[in-house]
């Protein structure tokens, strides 16, 4: 492999040029060995967010962090699907969507990420039930996804090491909203992971990292483009990322709700989502059953229980519990107009819900609770959030980000077409 000096590779960047296939592959390889060290590929990332790349970059990009590692080779005998979502607020969809879409008949392998910047991580989420274990060998997903049907555990150590490292990067230096910089980040670990389906949920909105439908759009694109192009059946449903999903914005609290839906119940936005997805899922993976029957059927959440216990986790377990909770009340009477979603991801993460810096712990309990939902009539002192934090100090700063994010106004809002907003198909 040619080598290159990392000032050229991020001085070409940052002036608008093109970084050629050569430059690429050395600049990936090198920063996953740490011959390119974390402040030069902070550097490149923050060039890459300001000047873009085309799509023979980004595809470039994709395969050079695909090859930084190994790549599974699912030996199942049901067929494989998995969905990523682009990370939204309180978008728990994944733990009711891995066992229901198992219990229907497929292969989930989810292999999961943690926070990244306002939005929660779905590892963070299920760590906080007692005993859950993240880390699994490749054996062990492998004999988890025969005998349960549904893993859900970090990206293992070999499998796009690149995007470990650059994900935990961009997570601390504002560099995660950049197109290029997404779709690789997903489309390389989803492709390393093997699975022969896979369904986008890419969200737009002001709690989504593309706040215009029009970025979404260009964003599923891309994802379906990089997807099909390696051999993978790909769909992205476009979906509304405006006000949180259900009404559980946090950890253990994302938690509880998810098992609400399994169980049957759960924010109807909730049991909606999950439910398009897991049929797209079904119709990539060839099973024509319907989702909404076995989800009140009680069968994904046998799956669910048989999927934590197989993780070390008590699926019964009590869930931790905030040491402090805040209740923010309705200024006034009338109709809950927004519920913004970014607002209220940034005071959970400050709640402690997220980390500030690479490898800091995150609080279990933290979050918030959406007592109300745009559209619902308030009356004046009527509680509309509830923080949870283990740190009272963290709350005057949640609050000052809620600032403007809970509107009370006299006419209803103006209703949307659902969730889902569009599907993108190859
Ligand atoms: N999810 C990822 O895996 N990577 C991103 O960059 C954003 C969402």
């Amino acid at each position: 492999m040619s080598t290159f000096a990392a000032v050229d590779v991020i001085r070409t960047k940052r002036d608008g040029g093109r970084l050629s296939d050569e430059q690429i592959a050395w600049v990936v390889d090198a920063y996953t060995h740490g011959a390119v060290a974390e402040e030069q590929m902070s550097a490149l990332a923050m060039a890459i967010f300001l000047r873009g790349m085309d799509a023979g970059e980004i595809s470039r990009w994709t395969g050079a962090m695909i090859d930084s590692g190994e790549r599974l080779s699912l030996e199942v005998d049901r067929p494989t699907v998995d969905k990523h979502s682009t990370g939204g607020v309180g978008d728990k969809i994944t733990l009711p969507l891995a066992p229901l879409v198992a219990a229907c008949g497929a292969a989930v392998p989810q292999l999961s990420g943690r926070g990244l910047g306002h939005t929660g991580g779905t590892l963070d989420k299920l760590e906080s039930i007692p005993g859950w274990r993240a880390e699994l060998s490749t054996a062990e997903i492998m004999k988890q996804l025969n005998e349960v049907g549904a893993v859900i555990c970090a990206a293992t150590e070999g499998l796009a090491p690149a995007d470990r490292k650059l994900y935990a990067l961009r997570d601390v230096t504002s560099t995660v909203e950049s197109i290029p910089l997404i779709a690789s980040s997903i489309m390389s670990k989803k492709i390393a992971e093997g699975s022969a389906g896979l369904v986008l949920d890419v969200k737009t909105g002001s709690g989504a990292f593309m706040k215009t439908r029009e970025q979404a759009r260009e964003l599923a694109r891309t994802l379906v483009e990089i997807g099909t192009a390696h051999g993978v059946a790909t769909t992205a449903l476009l979906t509304d990322m405006g006000t949180p999903l259900g009404n559980a914005v946090g950890n253990a609290v994302e938690v509880a709700e998810s098992v609400e839906v399994l169980k049957g119940g759960g924010p109807a936005d909730v049991v909606e989502l999950t439910v398009a997805l897991a049929r797209e899922m079904l119709a990539l993976a060839g099973i024509s059953v319907d989702p909404a029957e076995v989800l009140a059927s009680g069968r994904a959440y046998e799956t669910w229980c048989r999927m934590i216990s197989a993780q070390g986790g008590d699926p019964e377990a009590a869930l931790p519990k905030p040491k402090h909770v805040h209740v923010v009340s309705a200024e006034r009477d009338g109709i809950l107009s927004t519920v913004d979603a970014y607002g209220v991801g940034v005071a959970a993460w400050r709640l402690g819900a997220g980390r500030a810096r690479r490898g800091d712990p995150v609080q279990y309990a933290a979050g918030i609770l959406c007592l109300a939902k745009p559209g619902a009539h308030v009356t004046a002192g009527q509680p509309l959030l509830e923080l949870h934090t283990d740190t009272p100090d963290a709350v005057p700063s949640a609050l000052a980000s809620l600032d403007g994010a809970l509107t009370i106004s006299d006419t209803f809002p103006t209703s949307t077409s659902g969730i889902v907003l569009e599907t993108i198909k190859p």
